[in-house]
C-alpha cells in the first residue's frame, strides 16, 4: 500500500484525506492518506519521517508552507518564485518541493473564461500567500496585465517587484479599485474577508463591471461570499474556491501517481463534507 497524508497545524477539519481517498478509491489505487498534526518545531522531524516510512507524497498546508522549503532536496522553480510549497512529492528518497495551488485556480478559472487568458485584463485584491501563488502562476503562463489591490500597500509591491515574470502590474489602493473595476475582464479575491463566520464582509464595493467580466473568489465557505452576490447582481460570471482546492489537489494526486484523478468525485466528496459542515447559502 502506498501512503501520502497532509502536514499542517491545525488540521482536524482538514479535507484533503476524504478528497483524495475518493479518487484514489475510484482509480483502483492501493493507498492511504493520513492527516499529521505537525507544530513548527516538529516540522524538520516530520521531514526527516516521510523518508524514514518511504511516504509517497504530502500536502503541506497552514503554517508550514514556506518553511518546508529549506528541508526538502529540491524545490520546483514556480514553488521557489512563489515562495511557498503545498506539495512534496518523493522522488526514490530524495523530497521535491512543488506549489499546486495557483496551478489549480488557473485550470479552474480556464473552465469559466477559456484556455486564452493571455489577453484578459486580471486585477487581484489580496497579496498574501494564496494571492502570490495565483499572482506568479498567472503571470508564468503568460497573463500580461495583472493589477493588485491590498490594504497593505508595501506587501502588494514586494509581490509585484519579486515576479520573475514578464507583465504589466499596477498597485491600486482598494478604494481606487472600486472606481476602477470596470476595467477588467477577471477579478479574482484572494483575501479571508468574507469567510465563515463573517459573512456579510467584503474588501470591496462592487458598482460598475466590464460585460462579460468573471469575478472569481477563492472562498469555498461560505460557497456565495457577499462579494460574489454583490458580483452576480452586476451580471458578472461567479466563481468559488471549490474549484480552486479541488485542482490543486488533483494536480498534487497527478503529480504523485502519474494518474489523472476525477475532478465530479472529488469535487462532489468535497461537497457533500461541506453539506455535513456549517455552509451558510
Ligand atoms: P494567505 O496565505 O491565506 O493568503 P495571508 O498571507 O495572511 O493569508 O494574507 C491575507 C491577505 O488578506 C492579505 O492580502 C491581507 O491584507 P494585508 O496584506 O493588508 O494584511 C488580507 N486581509 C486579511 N484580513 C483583512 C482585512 N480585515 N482587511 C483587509 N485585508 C485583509
Amino acid at each position: 500500500m502506498a501512503l501520502f497524508g497532509v502536514i499542517g497545524d491545525p488540521i482536524a477539519h482538514s479535507m484533503s484525506p476524504l478528497m483524495h481517498k475518493s479518487a484514489f478509491n475510484d482509480k483502483g489505487i492501493d493507498a492511504e492518506y493520513v492527516k499529521f498534526h505537525v507544530q513548527k518545531e516538529q516540522l524538520p522531524d516530520a521531514i526527516l519521517g516521510i523518508k524514514a516510512l518511504g511516504i509517497r507524497g504530502v500536502n503541506v498546508t497552514v503554517p508550514h508552507k514556506e518553511h518546508v522549503m529549506s528541508l526538502l532536496d529540491r524545490i520546483d522553480p514556480l514553488a521557489e518564485a512563489i515562495g511557498a510549497v503545498n506539495t512534496i512529492v518523493n522522488e526514490s528518497g530524495k523530497l521535491i518541493g512543488y506549489n499546486t495551488d495557483g496551478l489549480g485556480f488557473v485550470e479552474g478559472l480556464k473552465k469559466i473564461a477559456g484556455e486564452q487568458l493571455e489577453n484578459k485584463s486580471m486585477l487581484i485584491i489580496g497579496a498574501g500567500g494564496a494571492a502570490r501563488a495565483i499572482y506568479y502562476t498567472l503571470a508564468s503562463s503568460g497573463v500580461k496585465r495583472i493589477d493588485v489591490t491590498n490594504r497593505t500597500p508595501g506587501r502588494a509591491e514586494k509581490m509585484i517587484e519579486g515576479c520573475p515574470f514578464e507583465l504589466h502590474s499596477d498597485f491600486l489602493p482598494l478604494e481606487a479599485s472600486e472606481k476602477t473595476l470596470q476595467q477588467y475582464d477577471v477579478i479574482i479575491q484572494t483575501t479571508s474577508i468574507g469567510m465563515f463566520p463573517h459573512i456579510e464582509d467584503s474588501p470591496l464595493v462592487i458598482s460598475d463591471l466590464k460585460h462579460g467580466s468573471i469575478v472569481s473568489d477563492i472562498i469555498y465557505n461560505p460557497l456565495e461570499t457577499a462579494l460574489l452576490k454583490q458580483a452576480k447582481q452586476k451580471g458578472a460570471l461567479t466563481q468559488n474556491g471549490l474549484d480552486m482546492f479541488v485542482y490543486q489537489g488533483a494536480h498534487s494526486f497527478k503529480m504523485w501517481t502519474g494518474i489523472t484523478p476525477s475532478y465530479t468525485i472529488m469535487k462532489n466528496t468535497v461537497l457533500q463534507q461541506l453539506g455535513g459542515q456549517h455552509v451558510n447559502r
